[in-house]
């Protein structure tokens, strides 16, 4: 039966595609760990840059000066993290704010 053959092959792509799915989705921990730690310390407790743990800017705030750059900041926050998309901004943002 081709149609059942076809079927089952849907199933097993649609099953494996929404397996896969998390591999792609920002993971905050993993991109602090590769673009932050080195300046912020591996706990957020600072390092050649202040400590982000405990920050009092919002989860909003440092997405924004993650995507956008903030002028008024020192390097390397003058400019948009490069690198680093929208989706990554915000998750890393997010783990910054877990930081404790
Ligand atoms: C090259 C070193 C360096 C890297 C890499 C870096 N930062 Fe920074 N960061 C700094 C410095 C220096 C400041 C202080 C800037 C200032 O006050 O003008 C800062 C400030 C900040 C602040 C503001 C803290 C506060 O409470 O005002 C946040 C939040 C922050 N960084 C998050 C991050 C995140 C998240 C990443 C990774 C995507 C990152 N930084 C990567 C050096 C770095």
């Amino acid at each position: 039966m081709r149609l059942t053959k076809f079927i089952v092959l849907f199933v097993i792509c649609t099953l494996a595609i929404s397996i896969a799915m998390p591999a792609f989705a920002a993971d905050g921990a993993a991109t602090y760990k590769a673009k932050c730690a080195a300046c912020h310390g591996p706990e957020g407790q600072g390092k050649v840059g202040p400590a982000v743990k405990g920050s009092t800017l919002t989860a909003d705030q440092i997405t924004d000066l993650l995507a956008k750059g903030n002028d008024a900041k020192k390097v390397p926050h003058k400019k948009a993290a490069v690198g680093l998309s929208a989706e990554d901004a915000k998750a890393v943002a997010d783990y910054v704010k877990t930081l404790k």
